[in-house]
């Protein structure tokens, strides 16, 4: 069941770039969407998985601020199963104790979408057991810009501006750094996630294409990811 011997050396919060759908559909000559549809499937269960590891922070990408530059068909189908499974999402997140919440900025989604996430952030604040960050319309650096502007505004005195400060005003505030980003697709790159929050993440990179991701996939990035040694910039101590 566990993927490790160690409780301990699970992290605490995991944070994935889902990557890889696209290819999925296109190696079985499909539509795009039918591999968003099978992504989404998956995340469904590898949240379910990460929920019997008690993991308890765990984060999604799911669109990107870039992504908006893709064809207008295949952004309304992504914004589709997304509103469906956010439906979907509430039953399932209640029975399991998952409080929803979301990275990015809310204006420029559909008006549908922004509702159902204000529904679905209420209906669950109270939940314990799991986090769950979606970053949908979230971009690493668009959320540097919006800490600054907040910043400016609240009229803080320059000399009081530090590391927890900037924290504060971010989008992931009151939620600890990722511990393990794991990007799926086999691309090694970030593509402006986390830029802030990613300082000491452990990055595992797998070509196994998201909607293929299993439960035998994520034991192995846990695995691995318990094998790191982490010094956050010190010395090892043993
Ligand atoms: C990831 O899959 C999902 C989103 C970015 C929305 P892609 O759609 O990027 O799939 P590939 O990379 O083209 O295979
Ligand atoms: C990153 O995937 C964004 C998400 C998975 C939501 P992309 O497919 O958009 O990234 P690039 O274009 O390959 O960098
Ligand atoms: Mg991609």
């Amino acid at each position: 069941m566990m993927p490790s011997a160690n409780l301990n050396d699970l992290p605490q919060h995991v944070a994935i770039i889902m990557d890889g759908n696209g290819r999925w559909a296109e190696q079985r000559q499909l539509p795009r969407l039918a591999g968003h549809r099978q992504g989404a499937i998956n995340a469904h269960h590898i949240i379910e998985v990460l929920t019997e590891y008690k993991i308890p922070y765990l984060t999604l990408y799911a669109f990107s601020t870039e992504n908006w530059n893709r064809p207008r068909a295949e952004i309304d189908g992504l914004f589709q199963i997304l509103e469906e499974k956010l439906d979907a999402g509430i039953k399932f997140a209640q029975e399991k104790g998952i409080k929803f919440h979301h990275l990015g900025k809310p204006d420029r989604l559909p008006p549908k979408i922004r509702e159902r996430v204000r529904q679905a952030l209420e209906l669950t604040q109270n939940n314990t057991k799991m986090t769950l960050s979606l970053a949908f319309n979230y971009g690493g650096r668009d959320e540097i810009v919006e800490v600054a502007r907040h910043l400016i505004l609240s009229g803080i005195p320059a000399q009081n501006i530090d590391e927890t400060v900037v924290s504060q005003y971010l989008y992931t505030a009151g939620i600890p750094d990722p511990d393990l980003i794991i990007r799926t697709g086999g691309e090694m790159r970030l593509s402006n996630f986390l830029l802030w929050q990613a300082a000491y993440a452990e990055i595992y990179f797998t070509p196994t294409l998201w909607p293929d991701f299993d439960k035998r996939e994520i034991d192995k990035a846990l695995i691995a990811y318990s094998k790191r040694q982490r010094r956050f910039g010190s010395v090892a101590t043993e």
